[in-house]
């Protein structure tokens, strides 16, 4: 496969407009990029939930997407608010930019995609694009502490597929008055490759009437956290630190994101 399988098109994208909160991992990664240096880049930056807060506070960052919906709705959101950022569609495995980078940073990115093959090139392109000295940093979400995902690599699970759409949930309110309501499953999980198979279904609502339905699918991968530092090293990076869930704390098991943070 030559490209990432993600779910980020369409009414998914739309629903990104609703996503303005930057979370703890806002401040996290705005932290580092002052201490480690500008200009920035927010890889995998979708509708610019954190890199706006960033531009608002006067950093120097520029985003880049592979889905050209999500870069849309950052635009949009941008104008807005009377920013202009430098986006770039690219797939991160093929960036090619014009200027080099102090800090590169991908939020709840690595593990989108379905393709080792993949992530490993996007690390090498990272290095590539990184000033000597600079610093990659990426959040990974494990799967060992989502008990759903982690039982369905067992044979009885794995085997039942697709399992039903799960009954309707709440609907979230668009800016133009629509409902949209999203709902996920379990397509397919292969512990061989270290890959599942999402979908989500998406039914756009206006006045109690059905006017638009997507169904997306998206490939996603399971690492452990040792592959993660051997592919960081085969791409070149050294001083591999990680932390858990946004904190300056070494990662635990227990913690439900680790935090790699290395250096070219
Ligand atoms: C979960 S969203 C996170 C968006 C943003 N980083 C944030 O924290 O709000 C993941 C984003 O990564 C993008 N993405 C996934 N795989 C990618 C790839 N291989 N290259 C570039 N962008 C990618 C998706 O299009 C999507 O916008």
């Amino acid at each position: 496969m030559q490209r990432p399988q993600i779910w980020h098109y369409g009414l998914l994208a739309q629903s990104w407009a609703n996503a303005t909160e930057a979370g703890p991992e806002g401040e996290y990664y705005k932290k580092l990029i002052e201490t480690s240096g500008q200009p920035a880049l927010d890889l995998g930056c979708g509708s610019g939930r954190l890199l706006l807060h960033f531009l608002q506070d006067g950093l120097d960052v520029d985003g880049c997407d592979y889905s050209e919906d999500m870069l849309a709705v950052c635009q949009e959101r941008a104008a807005k608010q009377g920013l202009s950022p430098r986006l770039y569609a690219q797939a991160m495995h093929e960036l090619d930019l014009p200027q080099r980078y102090r800090t590169i940073f991908a939020c709840g990115v690595i593990g989108l995609g379905g393709e080792h093959r993949l992530t490993m090139q996007a690390m090498q392109r990272c290095h590539e694009h990184l000033r000597s000295g600079g610093i990659f940093a990426f959040n990974y979400t494990v799967r060992w502490n989502d008990p759903p995902a982690w039982l369905a690599r067992l044979p009885e699970n794995r085997q039942v597929k697709p399992e039903g759409w799960p009954a309707s949930s709440e609907r979230q309110l668009l800016a133009d008055g629509t409902e949209l309501e999203m709902v996920a499953r379990s397509l397919e999980t292969d512990p061989l490759e270290n890959v599942a198979t999402r979908q989500m279904r998406l039914r756009l609502w206006h006045e109690g009437v059905l006017i638009r339905e997507e169904v997306q699918t998206q490939r996603l991968d399971d690492y452990s956290k040792n592959e993660l530092v051997l592919m960081l090293e085969r791409a070149g990076f050294s001083d591999i630190q990680i932390n858990g869930d946004f904190s300056d704390e070494p990662a635990t098991a227990d913690h439900h994101e680790l935090i790699f943070i290395c250096r070219k």
